[in-house]
């Protein structure tokens, strides 16, 4: 047994769960509100008996490891190891040198974060720690942020460090550089080989989801501010425990408050982060001065879809060409933009007035809506050529929103706007889709999950589908009976349709019904439709907990009927078209004879196949 099965098998996902969610006991399930999408009538199903669970309304699903994933934001990896001490497991298959190599790397800048944060409340860091009061900061805020201050001083860290752990290995200076603290010296010639990378410098922990300090950010003395050549901050380097676009300041202790209050600031800079958490924004991340990436994105996603943007933006062009904001719009998040009152960046603002600030949030417009502004101001209106860069700007954008309402009210919006007539607008951008979709498609496909929500509400033959699915499976005992009634062709949607071919497949070779057998025969061999089985198993669990078998036969024929019915009216329908189409070829004596006996034929027997039942 794998660790992760070993894991698994060892943990109730109910118990697990529950520590997150509320969840409730419904028939042999459990019953919640989805974490993961905004809900009032639970749709999220989780099965003690399957150890899965799956949200109806979301239509994301999994086991144990994909819900602590997505509600901690970690990677298969972490999620094992945050698990195995609750399951009593210990990792054997871990690969420990690498383990012990990366957790030396965070010792280090722990010890560094410690020494720093000693620094700056000794005489050696008296006038940073006076900065930082005077810009505001109280003395806990300043120990709950573990600021600290890098000594004037080449060397200093490094001895330190070299000194360390007390007792055990020492650091090496391999370790020491890896931790991006110490840079080599180019130098061929005497002395030693390495110096401290922050010196001078208000330093700012920067810490991963699971309050590691794995980088540090580093301010400039203010008196040096005017002369200092490096930049007013500087950053550690990519380290293996630093991946720049996969952090985001704070959000270690933004986590929770993102998720409770399903929505997220996010800033750019670090002061204005502590400056929002301080006047009580605790759902506030910073992007460390950088434009947003996908993986920030991605990141931000495992706890809400609601993002507003308190950038300090010059230029909308800009930031709407920024990969992370077309795939947040993609990804159908909710962007929101914040135009600021007054004041350089959110903290300016706040320490001005925290209400400004906080209306400045409440009034943030969407981001169509601020780009809208932001492309046509200054722009006369009245100028052809104006309004037609503008119009295509804005397919761009528009482009990439998937909700087709969402587009169809910007598309009657911009022909308003701009006084196009609205089907000219549409059919541009039509033209317009036709030639990006190539385009579009890489930015978007390129990691779409398998369950990403659907939207689009199923028609009736599409649930009956689903209904008749989910009922085999909760009684297989009805598969056999089903097969040789229902053809798959006769089952709606693609994906429904493709599972009942493949569970045909799978039942004629087990000769049985496995839920385990089957699982693990589509993720062998048609990996991708295991949710889909999930899915159905909880759908049938939910809607026929209570049935008999008899209830249930019942029920599949019923369905089975109205599927096949639906299939030989959709079929007369198709035959219909041919023959009319064959009719107009013939007026034009284009031949087709044959083809309209063929027709009639099929015609003649599909009608009778629906008269039988009815
Ligand atoms: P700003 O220049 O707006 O600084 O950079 P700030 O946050 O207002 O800083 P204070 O208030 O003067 O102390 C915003 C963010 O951009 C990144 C930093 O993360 C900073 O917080 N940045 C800025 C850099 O990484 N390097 C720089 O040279 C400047
Ligand atoms: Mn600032």
């Amino acid at each position: 047994m794998s660790d992760s099965e070993e894991v698994k098998s060892k943990l109730d996902i109910v118990e697990i769960i529950r520590e997150y969610i509320p969840v409730k006991a419904v028939g042999a399930n459990f019953q919640a509100a989805c974490p993961f999408h905004n809900e009032k009538t639970p749709s999220f199903v989780i099965s003690p008996d399957k150890q899965i669970w799956h949200c109806f309304g979301c239509s994301r699903g999994g086991d144990v490891f994909t819900f602590v994933m997505e509600k901690e934001g970690l990677s298969f990896i972490e999620t094992l190891r945050l698990l195995a001490p609750k399951a009593g497991v210990i990792l054997k298959h871990e690969n420990t040198e690498q383990h012990s190599k990366r957790s030396r790397l965070l010792d280090i800048m722990e010890i560094a974060g410690k020494y720093y944060s000693h620094l700056l409340k000794s005489n050696t860091g008296q006038k940073a720690k006076e900065y930082l009061i005077a810009r505001g900061l109280k003395e806990e805020t300043i120990e709950d942020w573990r600021l600290g201050y890098s000594p004037d001083s080449w060397s200093s860290l490094y001895e330190f460090l070299k000194q360390r752990p007390k007792t055990g290995n020492k650091y090496s200076d391999e370790e020491i550089l890896a931790a991006g603290l110490a840079i080599k010296k180019d130098t061929t010639g005497s002395g030693r080989g390495y110096y401290d990378r922050f010196r001078d410098r208000i330093m700012f922990p920067i810490w991963d989801v699971n309050n590691n300090v794995v980088a540090f950010t580093a301010r400039v003395n203010p008196e040096k501010e005017k002369t200092e050549k490096m930049g007013k901050y500087i950053n550690s380097p990519q380290t293996e425990i630093y991946d720049k676009s996969r952090i985001l300041f704070a959000l270690n202790k933004a986590k929770q408050a993102i998720r409770k209050e399903d929505f997220a600031i996010v800033v750019e800079g670090q002061m204005d982060a502590i400056a929002c958490h301080n006047h009580g924004f605790i759902n506030t991340v910073a992007s460390s001065g950088t434009a947003l990436t996908t993986e920030q994105i991605t990141l931000i996603k495992r706890f809400t879809n609601n993002l507003t943007l308190a950038f300090d933006m010059d230029s909308a062009g800009q930031m709407a060409a920024d990969r992370g904001i077309k795939e947040a719009l993609a990804q159908n998040m909710n962007l929101k933009v914040l135009t600021l009152p007054y004041g350089k960046d959110p903290d300016d603002c706040l320490k001005n007035n925290p209400a400004d600030f906080k209306k400045a949030v409440e009034d943030a417009s969407p981001m169509l809506e601020y780009y809208f502004e932001k492309i046509s101001a200054g722009l006369d209106l009245n100028e052809l050529n104006n309004k037609i860069i503008i119009r295509d700007k804005m397919f761009e954008m528009i482009n990439l929103v998937p909700n087709n309402s969402e587009q169809g009210y910007w598309l009657k919006r911009i022909s308003e706007e701009l006084d196009f007539s609205e089907t000219d607008i549409r059919e541009e951008f039509k033209k317009y889709q036709v030639k990006r979709k190539p385009d579009f498609a890489n930015v978007y496909n390129k990691d779409v999950k398998p369950n990403m929500p659907i939207s689009r509400p199923l028609v009736r033959e599409e649930l009956l589908s689903e209904l008749f699915l989910s009922l085999i499976i909760r009684f297989p005992e009805f598969i056999s009976y089903s097969l040789e009634n229902l053809d798959p062709e006769q089952v709606c949607q693609v994906e429904n349709s493709r599972f009942y071919k493949i569970l045909i497949i799978y039942y004629n070779k087990a000769t049985s019904f496995d839920y385990d057998d089957f699982h693990k025969y589509l993720t062998e061999n048609e990996a991708g439709l295991e949710n889909l089985l999930d899915k159905l198993t909880l759908l049938g669990e939910k809607d026929f907990y209570a049935y008999t078998q008899d209830g249930a036969k019942l029920e599949i024929i019923k369905i089975i009927l109205e599927l096949k019915k639906y299939s030989y009216h959709k079929k007369i329908k198709q035959i219909e078209k041919a023959i009319i189409a064959t009719e107009r070829e013939k007026n034009q004596e284009v031949g087709g004879g044959a083809n309209m006996e063929r027709l009639m034929e099929e015609l003649k027997s599909a009608t009778d196949e629906l008269k039988k039942l009815i």
